[in-house]
Formats: C-alpha cells, structure tokens, sequence
C-alpha cells in the first residue's frame, strides 16, 4: 500500500476560555471542542526521493515548508527515524481558511494518520498526538477528533461525549481575523465573561443539546473591532432569528455557527445566509476519527 486517502474534518468551539498569557507567548486556554462533518480530503502517496511535496489544488494556500500538512509530514518522517523518506499530500480544501475551524491542523492531524498507516501501523494515540503538538496547538485535537476539552496550548485533551444529534449551520463572514493579532487584544484580567465550561461537559455527558447550546462561550468575542463585531453579530443575531438554539464565533473566527434542532430550519436559515455569504455551510457533530 503506497497511497491513502483520509477525511480531515474541522472544528468548531463549543467554548473556549483564555486563563493567562505565558512566558513562551502562548496562552493557557481551556475549550471544549467539537469535530464537524466539514471537512478536506487529503490523499498521501508514500516516495523513496525524500521529497515533501504539498498539492492544493489552486486554493492559493502555500504548497511548501509554511504548509501544516508539509509540516506534519516533516516532523513525523523525523519522529520515527526516516528522515529520507518522502511523500506527496495532495489537499482537496472544502474547509474555509483562516477561519477558526483548524483547517490547516486538520490537514496536518490527516497527514499524520495517512503516514502512520503506511509507515507506522503500530504508532499508538498518544505518539501521533505528541508529534502533532509541535506542528501547531489545534493539530493534536484533531488527530483524535470527536468532542474534546483543550487544556494547556490546546494540546493536553480529555475526551468528551460529543453533542447529541443535530445540525450546525457555519457561516465565515469575507474578512479575516489574524489569530496573534486577537491573542494580543486580551486582558485576561478585564474579560467580563467567561464560559461555564463544567456546565457544557454536564451537557454533553447528559445528551441535553438545549444545555449545550445555553453554554455555548467564546471570550475572543468581547475583544473584537467594532466593525467586526457588527458582523459577526449580525450573523448570530440571523441564525437566531432562524431557530438556532444559540450562536457563536468559533476559535479566533470570523466564522459562526449555529446549533439546530430541527433539520428544517436549519437548511432555510443556511440558504438564507448562502445568498449574502458564500461560505456557508450545513454541517453535522462527528465521533472520535477512526
Ligand atoms: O500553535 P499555533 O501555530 O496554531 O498558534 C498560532 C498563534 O496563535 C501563536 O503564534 C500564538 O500567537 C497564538 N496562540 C496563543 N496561545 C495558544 C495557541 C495559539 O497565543 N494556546
């Protein structure tokens, strides 16, 4: 077997809290995670030239060292003492970019399965998990993917049950937030609000969707530029308006979503938003990645 082909689903943040700014320059956060239905394809076909060559099909997105996919392959053929080895990751993006949704961390955890099947069968979790955490924060989530509470950088992970059956509509605004810039906005010690993250593991270990939806928490919101947060309320306040049990921003943003509990309004509330954002999207909860 020299080739195989994995989904890379993205995430969204059922909560997510900043606790402190640290000496390295990250934060310590804790949030709980989600997988979505989303997702990229990401095809692996293992060479002998020692070559790391990253295809994304006309996405704009950088084909070389500064892709997380080319990063995940380096640092996994170094891990496990093949540094000679090679490969081609061809990405097939669905998943919108710079958007919150750990769209390139998901490419980087679907590498890293795809080379541990053709190269490593034996590499346990916890292994893949640790190589993925010095690719990027988001990476280890989403090699085990499922519902997740995110400590430390992000990477120290808890499984959680994952949301009860239901339908997730996620609209990404056109502007983009850069992710360092937002980190550098916030106070710890002024953020007004954080979520109640022992209430949504409650929820999520009761099955109650309408819980979960109450504590639906992201801080980043409160340290959003006024134009911004027009937006972004804008989309909430429509998805709302919709049906949705609650909405929010989902990781540095700018993309929302919104949790349903019915199909049909879920579906109207997307279409209605499709006609002035482009990139919106019905999506559904996914398991722990197989
Ligand atoms: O780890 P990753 O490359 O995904 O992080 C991107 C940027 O987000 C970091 O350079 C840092 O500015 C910020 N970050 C942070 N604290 C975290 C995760 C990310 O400050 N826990």
């Amino acid at each position: 077997m020299d080739q195989v082909v994995c989904a890379a689903p993205a995430k969204i943040n059922l909560t997510l809290d900043i606790l402190r700014r640290r000496a390295d320059g990250y934060h310590d956060l804790r949030m709980v995670m989600q997988s979505v239905s989303l997702c990229d394809t990401v095809r692996v076909t293992r060479c002998s030239d020692g070559e790391i060559r990253v295809r994304c099909g006309g996405s704009g997105l950088p084909e070389g060292p500064e892709n997380i996919a080319w990063k995940a392959a380096h640092a996994f053929f170094h891990a496990v003492g093949a540094a000679d080895a090679g490969a081609v990751i061809e990405i097939e993006k669905r998943i919108p970019v710079c958007a919150g949704m750990a769209g390139g961390s998901a490419d980087g955890a679907a590498v890293l399965r795809a080379l541990r099947q053709l190269c490593r069968p034996q590499l346990p979790d916890a292994e893949l998990e640790r190589i993925g955490a010095a690719v990027g924060s988001d990476v280890p989530f989403c090699v085990r993917g499922g519902a997740a509470l995110a400590e430390g950088r992000g990477e120290i992970l808890t499984t959680l049950p994952g949301l009860p059956e239901c339908e997730i509509v996620i609209c990404k605004p056109e502007f983009g937030i850069s992710t360092p810039e937002l980190y550098g906005r916030v106070r710890t010690e002024k953020l007004r609000r954080h979520p109640d993250t022992q209430a949504m593991r409650d929820a999520l270990a009761a099955g109650d969707l309408p819980a979960a939806a109450a504590a639906v928490c992201n801080v980043f919101e409160e340290v959003l530029a006024p134009d911004e947060r027009r937006d972004i309320a804008r989309i909430e306040e429509a998805l709302r308006r919709g049906g949705a049990l609650s909405a929010a921003m989902t990781g540095s943003g700018p993309t929302v979503f919104g949790l349903f509990d019915r199909r049909e309004a879920a579906e109207l509330a997307a279409r209605t938003l499709r006609a002035e954002y482009r990139q919106t999207y019905l999506a559904r909860p996914l398991g722990r990645t197989e």
